[in-house]
């Protein structure tokens, strides 16, 4: 049986009437940039996460840079984050100017380690970016403490966890800005690329949505130099139908999880996902660990077998090319290291069937043997 990674074909089917519908209106209109559809979404994210602001942003990327511009982070400024994420996070930091900090990861959670902030602080950080990989956030009372504690700002890249709980509160409500991707492959994806910032502090919001537009405010005249970051009406329309069904999906994935738990425990070589007890993740990627070095044979296996995988991430940000310049070497962060040398996302959509899941695991268990 053949499982793809991910399969939005399903999804699609089930709301195809309603989409087409709003997006039929918005081609009647010809209004396609910002607009009552953006600031709709807009509401719906910020009742959603219960933030008192949201801003539509073009992509996650995008909601990262204007977080850090909101913050006026730029040239001299210093932000720590993992290097076991997707590019973007730190990558953001590097386009404002400002340089990345590492730290390590918490092996466990697969998220930043707080125990490792303090000891790279240094005069110039002015904000911690923890990630909440895979849809489980990053240990976000430790890190607020220290961001208290040492006067910092903290930036979320909840770009994989949208829908998902800490403490019992929703995703959005842990930083003084929070950014959510719409990317398709998220929990909730757009027909293209697209993202948001959502904020309780007024100030940071309205900043956010000045620099948007070329810093422009009214139109035409720029208080800031900021870039254009806008969501567009056919994204956000879709989003706002795709919204009122993230809570059914996020289930759906959880109790996939909880199928593969419960089949692939015990297995010698593999090690399933844990969620911190504080956490309800909404696993936007079930990775699991394949130890003993296997992990490449074992996914080209599964390949064979028609079983769709990914790895996120295969080389972790500090050994990237493009970040020579921090003077990193393989050895600085072996927990991300080892993560990038052994994880490996299988399909998890909501709409998997048993049977499915079933297959995913034989064809684990077979690829092992
Ligand atoms: C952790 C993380 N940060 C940032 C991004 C960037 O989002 P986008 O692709 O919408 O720019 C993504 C998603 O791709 C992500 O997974």
């Amino acid at each position: 049986m053949k499982v793809p990674l991910l399969d939005l074909k399903y999804q699609y089917a089930t709301m195809r009437d309603e989409i087409r519908s709003v997006l039929d209106e918005i081609c009647d209109d010809q209004a396609f940039i910002l607009g009552p559809h953006v600031k709709a979404l807009e509401d719906d994210i910020a009742a959603y996460c219960g933030t008192g602001h949201a801003i539509g942003a073009s992509s996650g990327t995008d909601a990262l840079i204007l977080a850090l511009m909101a913050l006026e982070i730029g040239h001299g400024h210093e932000v720590v984050t993992t290097p076991f994420t997707f590019f973007g996070t730190a990558g953001s930091i590097a386009r404002v100017g400002a340089k990345p900090v590492f730290v390590d990861i918490d092996p466990v959670t697969f998220n930043i380690d707080p125990n490792g902030i303090e000891a790279v602080l240094t005069s110039n950080t002015k904000a911690v970016m923890p990630v909440d990989l895979f849809g489980q956030l990053a240990e976000m009372d430790a890190i607020q403490e220290i961001a208290r504690h040492r006067k910092l700002r903290v930036i979320q890249d909840s770009a994989q966890s949208l829908g998902a709980k800490h403490h019992g509160k929703t995703s959005g409500r842990f930083a003084d800005l929070t950014t959510f991707s719409f990317y398709p492959t998220k929990n909730m994806g757009a027909f293209g690329d697209a993202g948001m910032v959502v904020t309780d502090d007024a100030a940071l919001a309205e900043r956010c949505r000045i620099l948007r537009v070329h810093g422009a405010k009214p139109k035409y005249f720029h208080h800031f130099i900021g870039g254009n970051f806008r969501l567009d009406a056919l994204q956000a329309a879709v989003l706002r139908v795709k919204l009122r069904h993230l809570d059914k999906w996020s289930d759906g994935r959880r109790r996939n999880a909880a199928q593969y738990d419960a089949l692939l425990a015990g297995l010698s070589d593999v090690i399933t996902p844990s969620v911190a007890e504080y956490n309800e993740s909404c696993f936007n990627q079930y990775t699991i660990r394949i130890t003993g070095g296997r992990r490449d044979a074992v996914r080209k296996n599964l390949q064979e077998m028609g079983i769709g995988t990914e790895v996120y991430y295969p080389l972790p940000l500090h050994l990237q090319k493009c970040f020579a310049y921090l003077g990193h070497k393989e050895g600085d962060f072996p927990e991300s290291e080892r993560a990038a040398k052994e994880v490996l996302s299988i399909p998890i959509y909501p709409e998997l069937t048993d049977a499915q899941i079933d297959a995913v695991c034989a064809a684990i268990k077979k690829s092992l043997e």
